[in-house]
């Protein structure tokens, strides 16, 4: 594998869950793979599973990881071409991604989207620029619109704990304070969109997530309907896309609670965390037997361990 950015770079998702699993049944057993190799992770924005679960499994596979804060630890970077430089950005990403190249066998890559130009965030313009201009293998670890690491884990918890062959899999919006990206829910339903499980999408009106994302996931905007049923529940706020970036008023009643999640066939409640309490969730549902948001973070470590070791294989 060259990179892995979107779903497009893996050859086979069904074996890249087994390799996930692999890795968490043995987690060095590969720790000879990354000998002499070095994963540079760079953060424009904060974390704390991203960050740590694939410095964890850099290290699991025998590497040397170094990280940095992009703009609070180095220059700020100028992403547009034949601008004059007169502002407070230092460097041109022509220079820095080419630069950090020289010193990493492989980078990874967060940065979030602005949430102010549409067009602009699903051009993809940091991770591409990476991808052009680094000239080695590029992990997106959570970009514009994708969250990759996160929904390989997703999928992996979900093969895990499963009890059907085809189990029922609604991605819920639910309620936050906060404009927040599309890149998780894209993300997932691109991700489940390659599986054969039933897929359901509930969101309020206005925040129909993009087409090429639902693909041929059922979408609904009546969320008891939805959980009628369902193995699994996922939920997750995202801003509006049509509106770019707004939050809509109402729909503080799309709240994860106990009630509702009597309409599922004993469901697992999965959120890829941080998670605000009273809002997104009722503490009743994170707290009981049926969340699984612990062992969903902690598969972060194996979605991107097995994301790094094709890589490292291909090197
Ligand atoms: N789920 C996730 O990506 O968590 P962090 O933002 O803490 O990395």
């Amino acid at each position: 594998m060259k990179h892995f950015i979107t779903p497009a770079d893996v050859p086979s998702v069904k074996e890249l869950i087994e390799e996930g699993l692999r890795q968490k049944a043995n987690p060095t057993a590969d720790n000879k793979l990354g000998k002499d190799k070095t994963l540079c992770l760079l953060f424009f924005n904060s974390s704390l599973r991203t960050r740590l679960s694939t410095q964890k499994a850099g290290i699991n596979l025998g590497m040397n990881v170094i990280v940095m804060n992009v703009g609070a630890d180095s220059w700020q970077l100028e992403f547009e071409d034949g601008v004059t430089m007169n502002g407070n950005k230092a460097e041109h990403i022509k220079e820095a991604a080419a630069v950090i190249g020289q010193y990493a066998d492989i980078i990874g890559v967060r940065a979030f989207a602005g949430l102010t130009n549409r067009e602009e965030d699903y051009q993809e313009l940091v991770l591409e620029s990476f991808r052009k201009l680094s000239g080695v293998p590029v992990v997106n670890l959570e970009s514009a619109t994708r969250h990759p690491c996160q929904s390989l884990a997703d999928l992996i918890t979900i093969e895990e704990l499963k009890l059907k062959t085809r189990p029922k899999v609604v991605l819920t919006w639910a309620p936050h304070i906060k404009p927040l990206p599309q890149a998780v829910g894209n993300s997932f339903a691109e991700w489940l969109n390659l599986t054969e499980y039933d897929f359901v999408i509930a969101n309020p009106e206005g925040y129909d997530l993009a087409p090429e994302f639902v693909g041929k996931a059922k979408v609904t905007h009546n969320q008891a309907e939805a959980f009628e049923g369902a193995d699994f529940i996922y939920a997750k706020n995202w801003s509006s896309l049509e509106h770019y970036g707004q939050v809509l008023p109402g729909n503080e009643d799309w709240i994860i609670s106990a009630e509702k999640m009597k309409l599922t066939d004993n469901a697992k409640f999965m959120h890829c965390l941080p998670v605000r309490r009273g809002l997104i969730v009722e503490d009743a549902v994170i707290d009981s037997d049926n969340s699984v948001v612990i062992q969903q973070a902690g598969n972060r470590v194996w979605s991107v361990q097995a994301a790094l070791k094709k890589i490292l294989e291909e090197l």
